[in-house]
């Protein structure tokens, strides 16, 4: 059977143009990983492994038709494994930090790891970035499924969490999360790609521009936890009309400086009504692309890559600093633990429901 191994599977193409199709891409404790692809007509493709949900590439057009790929990753599996700085993955059961690996539910305390000393970051040390997901491919959507068993990295509940990816027609890739517990936790889940728009490898992001539909922000303090809600005017942190990265990262800023550059949430709204708007739209000048992130989430965190460091990536490019940016959509960080944000609590017979957007685009 062991031509098969290399030879792409055709899963879907009914539904929709899109087809989806798959290979295997190694396997973790005698589990197999796989690969899926999902390209449009028009060859627009984007890759997605089982491994963490993990978005491995998005090979979008520029203004001149040329393709290339906009998401940092790796080749290979066993690179996400060793290094991958949350590469393209699903960052949970809580996306970002929580003060001190602490947080109480109804009197309750539970103790996380403080895997980002002092305070925990993404989930833990084997996080939802690092668990195999069930993947099944239905309408030309792949479908990933995750149990997250109660009391796993410290989290109350049994979690049962569902993302799914669709890749559309017009470059957009719509990612829907859904998840149900059957004890009171917590949840925040996000996509953390990292993104170029010239291209995988190129140089900095300092000259895309960017603006952020928010007008406040959380303020952090020296270890990255927010420490309330502050306006954006008269700050580098305003991004309400289309501005370069690079333009102001280098002032003195108390903010940048916790920061190491720009690594905030933003502030879309603050409550969580669960109305899906346009959060960001970022434009990369001279290859014309563009991208228009659109979430029903209260928050997104604007990374710019400060802890990239000459990082070998796909076909041994070094990904230099500040040579991706992410765009997370998400609750505020620290949720557990701050009463005035929108509420992180998952309930018993609720659903937890998020839809984010990646528009691929092009301005001429
Ligand atoms: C998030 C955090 C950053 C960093 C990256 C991963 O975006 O906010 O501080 O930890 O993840 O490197």
């Amino acid at each position: 059977m062991k031509p098969l191994l290399f030879c792409p599977v055709f899963l879907a193409s009914l539904a929709s143009a899109t087809t989806v199709t798959s290979r295997p891409w190694g396997e973790i404790d005698g589990t197999s990983v796989t690969l899926y692809t999902l390209k449009n007509q028009s060859g627009a493709s984007v890759s997605i492994s089982n491994y963490g949900g993990t978005v491995t590439s998005i090979i979008v057009p520029d203004k001149n038709g040329k393709m290339a790929d906009v998401a940092l990753g790796f080749d290979t599996l066993a690179e996400y494994r060793e290094k991958s700085p949350y590469f393209g993955c699903i960052t949970g059961r809580y996306a970002n930090r929580i003060a001190k690996g602490k947080f109480k539910l109804a009197g309750t305390e539970f103790t996380l790891a403080t895997n980002n000393d002092p305070n925990h970051l993404h989930g833990g040390d084997q996080g939802f970035d690092k668990r195999i997901w069930n993947a099944t491919v239905k309408d030309s959507e792949l479908v990933l499924n995750y149990t997250s068993p109660d009391g796993e990295e410290g989290y109350p509940g049994t979690l049962k969490t569902t993302v799914t990816y669709r890749w559309t027609e017009k470059n957009a890739l719509h990612i829907n999360y859904e998840a149900s517990t059957d004890k009171p936790t917590v949840i925040n889940l996000t996509n953390h790609s990292y993104f170029n728009l010239v291209g995988e490898g190129a140089d900095t992001i300092l000259d895309h521009q960017l603006q952020i539909n928010a007008t406040q922000y959380n303020p952090i303090d020296p270890t990255s936890i927010p420490t309330g809600i502050a306006p954006v005017k008269d700050t580098p942190f305003d991004f309400t009309k289309p501005t370069a990265i690079g333009s102001r990262i280098g002032v003195e800023n108390t903010q940048l400086k916790n920061g190491l550059g720009y690594d905030h949430n933003f502030v879309l709204k603050t409550s969580d009504d669960g109305k899906l708007m346009k959060a960001a739209i970022l434009t990369e000048p001279k290859s014309g692309r563009t991208l228009t992130v659109s979430t029903t989430e209260p928050g997104i965190q604007f990374y710019c890559g400060n802890f990239l460091d000459n990082l070998p990536g796909k076909g041994g490019k070094i990904y230099k600093y500040r040579s991706g940016l992410c765009l997370e959509a998400q609750t505020f960080p620290d949720s557990p633990n701050q009463k005035e944000f929108p509420s992180p609590v998952l309930r018993p017979g609720e659903t937890y429901r998020q839809t984010t957007i990646y528009q691929l685009g092009v301005s001429r």
